[in-house]
């Protein structure tokens, strides 16, 4: 008798899909997943979302502080000034993108 698939089977973070990145790596360090970033990728939770990482998110742009993330190693920038940057260590993966290799607590 064939088994019936599992209902709440879920998604392992992975490698993105497609022809790797030329930037610096970006690792999700609970996930387990270091890939390199590519600027096709429209912030780091664009490229979380490529690698189904799991990660929290409401606006997207900056303003609610629903996607912040522990910065553990590496340095950012923002794509939209944020109204309210968050505090040192920590950022907004919605609206950044990296400038040098990233570790992140995701
Ligand atoms: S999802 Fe709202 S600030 Fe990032």
């Amino acid at each position: 008798m064939p088994q019936a698939p599992q209902q709440h089977e879920s998604i392992r973070p992975h490698q993105p899909i497609g022809p790797p990145g030329s930037g610096p790596l970006i690792t999700f360090a609970r996930s387990g997943i270091t890939t390199p970033w590519s600027p096709a990728r429209a912030s780091l939770l664009d490229l979380a979302e490529a690698c189904d990482v799991p990660a929290r998110w409401s606006c997207r742009t900056g303003v609610c502080h629903t996607c912040i993330t522990h910065l553990v190693a590496g340095d950012i920038t923002y794509t939209n000034p944020s109204l309210e940057l968050p505090e040192p260590g920590t950022v907004l993966v919605c609206c950044s993108t990296p400038t040098t290799e990233v570790v992140l607590d995701l």
